[in-house]
């Protein structure tokens, strides 16, 4: 299973200052030295994080594939497509998100996603969408044209946290609250079947699968045993971690968790 570590939260705390420190790129070398296999960014219409130049120097330096997410705004797909990172991600992207919140609307979308596919692909660019775990969406995005999926882990994250975190909630986790631990049990097994049945129906047709969003040292395990599953993107838990034990620690801590 590969690691791809998501840095936007570099960027976030350089953008907390408006100056140039910390930089973003100086991340690259330290990520392929603790066992890294891939950088991930995204570049936001808002620009609240990376920015173009990030972008650029991030594609043209690294010395891992890079990832880029992206929503389908016809602007940021310019950039993307002139940009010809290794990957595109699609994702949903909405202004007052505080992150990512659900899955892209393949069904909804499917004619525009089909041209953002096609668009990229004209580039070379392998392109991912980023999609809740259902049977019907990763159908769907099969035909799409798209070389693989991520599955949004955030429902497994959460339903997870509120089973074995003491701390208080995040605020864009799922509201009932008042849920037994015998039902949060099943929901948690649900959400881990979800994921297991659309990373076997995604294999099937021919999808690469990764998975992410939410995972951390404590909750990655059960999702590293589910088979099909080749790949995760995991940001906030490696960045936050990293404020205690460095960067490079905590990719590889990550690593070795995923490893075992
Ligand atoms: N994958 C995708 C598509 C995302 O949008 C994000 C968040 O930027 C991640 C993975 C990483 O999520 P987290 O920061 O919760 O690990």
């Amino acid at each position: 299973m590969r690691l791809g570590v998501n840095i936007d939260h570099i960027a976030v705390l350089r953008e907390a200052r408006k100056i140039n420190d910390p930089d973003p790129l100086e991340a690259l070398a330290i990520l392929r030295r603790a066992g890294a296999d891939q950088v991930t960014i995204h570049l936001r219409e808002d620009r609240r994080h990376i920015n173009d130049y990030d972008a650029r120097r991030i594609v043209e330096h690294s010395p891992l594939p890079v990832n880029i997410e992206c929503s389908l705004d016809p602007g940021i797909l310019e950039i993307i497509s002139e940009l010809a990172p290794h990957r595109a991600t699609l994702v949903p992207e909405r202004r007052e998100e505080v992150t990512t919140e659900g899955g892209l609307d393949v069904i909804g979308q499917f004619d525009r996603i089909c041209e953002a596919v096609e668009r990229l692909k004209e580039r070379e660019i392998d392109v991912s969408l980023f999609i809740d775990p259902d049977f019907e969406i990763v159908a769907a995005s099969a035909d799409t044209g798209a070389d693989m999926v991520e599955l949004h882990t955030g429902e497994y994250a959460n339903i997870y946290a509120m089973l074995y975190s003491n701390l208080p909630h995040t605020p864009h986790s799922i509201p009932e609250l008042e849920l037994s631990r015998r039902e949060l049990k099943e929901r948690l097994s649900q959400a881990v079947g979800a994921l297991e049945n659309s990373a076997l129906y995604g294999a099937k047709a021919g999808l690469l699968i990764a998975a992410g969003h939410g995972l951390n040292y404590h909750n990655v395990a059960p999702i590293t045993r589910i088979p099909n599953i080749e790949e995760l993107n995991i940001g906030q838990s490696i960045i936050a971690r990293s404020v205690w034990v460095g960067l490079e620690r905590a990719v590889a801590q990550m690593v070795e968790a995923i490893h075992g």
